[in-house]
Order: C-alpha cells, then sequence, then structure tokens
C-alpha cells in the first residue's frame, strides 16, 4: 500500500477522529475553554504519537504548544517544520449555526464545525499525510516537527518566546502551512504574503457618570462624538490614512507579482455579491485585490458608547470606546505604527476628554521568496493531487509568527491552504470543503514523496 492507499483506506476513521478533534470547544480567547484549549493540546499529541511521531506538552505562560518530532531521517538529512494551530475562535452569536459548532456535520460536501478550516482540519490533514508515510513506508525523506499551538486566534503572544528559548529544537530548513485558503474551487494556491496587524483599544472618557443629556448636552464634551472625531481623522477622502508617517516604511510591490494578481479570476461584482454591499470601497489607485494584499488598513472593530437599547433615551454617555486594528505590509513594523497612532491621537484628541490607548497584540507582515526546492515540490505536488498548476496568491489576514519563523529561525516558509472562498471563517457556520480535505491530506502526502526527490 502507498500513502495514497492508505489515506483512500483509511477515509471513514480519518473522518471520525477529525470529528472528535473538532468536538473539543478549544476557544482561545474565553478564560472558560482553558481546560478544553488543554485538552486539544493532548488530543493533538496523542494523534501525533499515533501517527509515529514523538509528541511533548509544553506549557507556556499561556496555552501549551505540542511539538511532535520524527528525527529518523539523520543529522545529514533536512529538517522540516509544521506549523498549525489547535485553537479555535468563539463560536458567538450561537443561534446563527445551523448545526452547533462543536457538533461537526457534512452537510453538501462541507464539514461544518467552528475550526473546521480555520485551522484544526488543516493541521490534521498534515497529521494524517505523515500517518500514511510512516504507516506505510516506515520512513519519511526528511526529518520532521511539528509545532501545533493555542493562542494563533489570540495573537500568539507566547509563541515567538517559545520559538527563540527553543530555537535547538525547533532549528529546520523550511516551513509549512496550512492555514489559508485556495483561490478558488479546485485551484491549489501557494500563498506569497501576509499581512501584519497592530490591535488597539481606544477609551474615551468625559464626565464622572452618564448625565441628562437636556440639562447637560452642549456644555460638556460629548465622548461619543469626540471618539467619533477622532476616528473620523484616521483617513482622508481618498481612503488612504492620514496618521503621519503611516506610509513610510511601505514598500512597493514588484511589477511582475501585481501582474500576476491580475491575471487571477476575479471581478468586483463577483466579490462584492459574495459579501453582500451595495457598493465596495477604499484607496484611491489601486484594485480590490491590491487594497486587500497590498496595502495597509485601519479598521474600527468595535464601538459602544452610551444607550443602544430599544427605543430613546436621553443620555450624555460618560465613555466610549473603539477596538481599531492596522493591517500592515512589508515594511511596516507594528510597534512603531503603535508609536504613530499614538503620537496622532494625543494630537488630535478633542479637549474636555480623556483618551486611553491600549495595545491589544501585534504581529509582523509578511512576504515569501517564491523559489527554492520547497516551493518546486510544492508546486508538483499540487499539481498531482489537483490536476492544475497553482496560482500564486496574496492574503489580507495575518499569522503572526510567520514573520517570527523567517525571523528567528531563519528558515522559508511556504503556505499551501486548502481552504475556500465563503468558509465562514470566525463567522457562524464555518465549514471546509471535504473534497479539499481530502485532497490536501493526498497532496501533503505528495509533497513528502516531491521533497524526497529533490534531495
Ligand atoms: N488562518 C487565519 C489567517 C488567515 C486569514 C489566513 C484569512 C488566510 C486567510 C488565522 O487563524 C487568523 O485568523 N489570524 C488572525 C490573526 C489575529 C487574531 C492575530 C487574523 O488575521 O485576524
Ligand atoms: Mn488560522
Ligand atoms: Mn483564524
Amino acid at each position: 500500500m502507498n500513502p495514497t492507499e492508505y489515506l483512500s483506506a483509511n477515509d471513514a476513521r480519518i473522518h471520525e477522529e477529525l470529528f472528535d478533534f473538532l468536538r473539543i470547544p478549544s476557544v482561545s480567547a474565553r478564560s472558560e475553554h482553558a481546560k478544553d484549549v488543554a485538552r486539544g493540546a493532548e488530543w493533538v499529541a496523542t494523534s501525533l504519537r499515533n501517527a509515529g511521531l514523538d509528541a511533548k506538552v509544553h506549557s507556556t505562560a499561556g496555552h501549551p504548544v505540542v511539538v511532535g518530532e520524527w528525527r529518523r531521517a539523520g543529522a545529514g538529512a533536512p529538517t522540516i517544520l509544521v506549523y498549525g494551530h489547535y485553537d479555535v475562535q468563539p463560536a458567538e452569536p450561537l443561534d446563527l449555526w445551523q448545526s452547533p459548532p462543536f457538533e461537526p456535520t457534512i452537510r453538501d460536501g462541507r464539514i461544518y464545525a467552528r475550526g473546521s478550516v480555520d485551522d484544526k482540519g488543516q493541521l490534521f490533514l498534515h497529521v494524517k499525510a505523515l500517518e500514511a508515510h510512516l504507516k506505510t513506508r516506515g520512513t519519511l525523506p526528511v526529518n520532521v516537527i511539528v509545532l501545533a499551538e493555542g493562542e494563533e486566534e489570540v495573537g500568539s503572544e507566547h509563541l515567538a518566546e517559545f520559538i527563540e528559548s527553543h530555537k535547538d529544537l525547533l532549528r529546520c530548513d523550511g516551513v509549512i502551512i496550512s492555514d489559508s485558503a485556495m483561490f478558488a474551487p479546485g485551484l491549489p494556491s501557494i500563498l506569497s504574503s501576509l499581512r501584519g496587524l497592530a490591535y488597539f483599544q481606544i477609551d474615551v472618557r468625559g464626565p464622572s457618570g452618564d448625565l441628562h443629556s437636556g440639562s447637560y448636552g452642549g456644555a460638556v464634551v460629548n465622548p461619543a462624538m469626540a471618539l467619533a472625531r477622532i476616528l473620523a481623522t484616521f483617513h482622508d477622502a481618498d481612503g488612504r490614512i492620514a496618521i503621519p508617517g503611516f506610509y513610510d516604511a511601505v514598500r512597493d510591490w514588484p511589477e511582475n507579482v501585481r501582474a500576476q494578481m491580475r491575471a487571477l479570476p476575479f471581478t468586483d461584482e463577483g466579490f462584492r455579491h459574495e459579501v453582500g454591499a451595495p457598493a465596495l470601497g477604499g484607496e484611491k489607485g489601486y484594485t480590490t485585490l491590491e487594497r486587500i494584499w497590498t496595502r495597509p488598513t485601519c479598521e474600527v472593530n468595535g464601538l459602544l458608547s452610551g444607550y443602544t437599547g430599544e427605543g430613546a433615551k436621553t443620555v450624555l454617555p460618560a465613555v466610549a470606546m473603539a477596538k481599531v486594528s492596522c493591517r500592515l505590509v512589508p515594511d511596516q513594523d507594528p510597534k512603531e505604527i503603535e508609536r504613530l497612532m499614538k503620537a496622532h491621537i494625543e494630537r488630535v484628541a478633542p479637549k474636555g476628554v480623556t483618551v486611553t490607548v491600549t495595545h491589544l497584540h501585534g504581529g509582523r507582515p509578511w512576504r515569501a521568496d517564491l523559489d527554492g526546492p520547497l516551493f518546486d515540490a510544492a508546486k508538483r505536488a499540487l499539481k498531482a493531487a489537483f490536476g492544475r498548476e497553482p496560482v500564486i496568491t496574496g492574503e489580507g489576514g495575518s499569522i503572526p509568527v510567520v514573520g517570527d519563523f523567517q525571523r528567528i529561525l531563519g528558515a522559508p516558509v511556504l503556505l499551501v491552504g486548502f481552504g475556500l472562498p465563503g468558509e465562514n471563517a470566525h463567522a457562524p457556520n464555518e465549514w471546509m470543503s471535504d473534497e479539499n480535505f481530502v485532497k490536501g491530506m493526498r497532496a501533503i502526502a505528495e509533497l513528502w514523496d516531491e521533497i524526497g526527490k529533490g534531495r
């Protein structure tokens, strides 16, 4: 039996195991789920051991990190590290799910569950591809490390430190990650960039308590209005970010990469339809894909102030709060952006309120060098599994650790994802295409062979 035949022969059991994994509500953001996150880590370690790797659960100041190892290819052979995350986003609002988030179900060829595609399904397909090799051939062409973390969805706050302090354990010649999507169904994709992130909370405080808006309004500065004025200074009329210095470190994108982007099958109208908005909008002078993949943003993620219940209440609120995140592109530095943001807010904040800006989390942007044996092997493996040449795509989202892998371990990172547009990651009714799960396992099993041939 070869690895592909093994995956087919064990298809039912593999799906049962995936469903067990998806039943664990490993929500990293919620302290009441800390035990479930720990259970998720143990589950991954057990699954790695069953696949034939050694595995250990390392505790950190946050959620645990799981490290699996198979090093019998020997000291002369290269080492490849596979990264994924076993934590998931909160499932709320629950009433919008067609089936409960932690009771996985297949409908219309889609595996519905929180974490199905982000990232449990994609992490698990790697474990099964390794298992297929180790159970059929008893060996792999290279040494393999699997690193699974439980804090990706809350900013990977302790992971860089873990990598720094376990450099010897994690030293490798390349990193493979499946935590992204294909550009379109049937179209395998290699990701060439991720945006970084700088996330803040802005708190505006005015009077010591809520006030009658008739008795006091007009004579006391309203924190909600003050916050609105601050937020309104973030962009100019062309959709450009108006925070001084914000673009200083932004590098231009190579023209050949922009040309590849324009060649992808994409229409604004199709995209508009997918998001269900009356019209698209963004920074002047850039196409939609360029806006998402190559340009930084500054977005409000949440707003809170005053009375938001039924009907009318005449009140002048004492406080207002906004959650704001900037997506960053090479070579913007999240710490520098935070500094610029704080200085800007200090300058524009109206008198009569106090404004505080609190750091929530940050991550560096990343752009790939798309050559070398790992990428060539990936192109061949994806072609074999999907019957089509892969396309090179960009991404607007962030995986904070990717920049750290490059910086701390000096290893090239290959991002091959098996999600699909519309997969509802972070939203109700998250799903992963079952076909992609199965083909993803095969593609990765193929990838290990191709990495072997390249040696
Ligand atoms: N898997 C995503 C990153 C991603 C998003 C890749 C979209 C491809 C397409 C990851 O789990 C994620 O959600 N990252 C967060 C990072 C944040 C919580 C620090 C993000 O991008 O918001
Ligand atoms: Mn993810
Ligand atoms: Mn995510």
